[in-house]
């Protein structure tokens, strides 16, 4: 179990859903639920950002990759729309305790 961060840094009670990058991760929170993603695109294996973090679409409504701007649920990690449509980022397993943010698992090496 690693730190990630503190939950403060999550923008947690907008009515808006909000992203946070952290080192390899992506972290998106819709109200009161949060999802890690690895930030690696399955397109290409790129991380999702290129010019700005800002990881979600106008709506907010899905995560999208800056390369070829595919989109992905939120709830899921899953393309809908993009070159890489029917994959899906990499889930990461984490606990929230005390106020922060732990991941329970490291990436695997082979997906860097
Ligand atoms: S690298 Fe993400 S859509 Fe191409």
């Amino acid at each position: 179990m690693r730190l990630l961060c503190d939950l403060n840094a999550i923008d947690i009670n907008s009515d808006n859903a909000s992203s946070l990058l952290v080192e390899d991760y992506l972290i998106v929170c819709t109200g009161d639920k949060l999802h890690v993603y690895q930030n690696s695109c399955p397109h290409r294996r790129k991380p999702l950002n290129l010019i700005s973090e800002k990881l979600l679409d106008e709506q907010k409504n899905f995560i999208r990759c800056e390369h070829h701007q595919a989109l992905f649920t939120i709830s899921q990690g899953l393309c809908i729309s993009g070159p890489c449509t029917g994959g899906q980022l990499r889930e990461i397993d984490f606990k929230v305790f005390d106020g922060k943010l732990y991941i329970t698992e490291e990436k695997l090496m082979d997906d860097k």
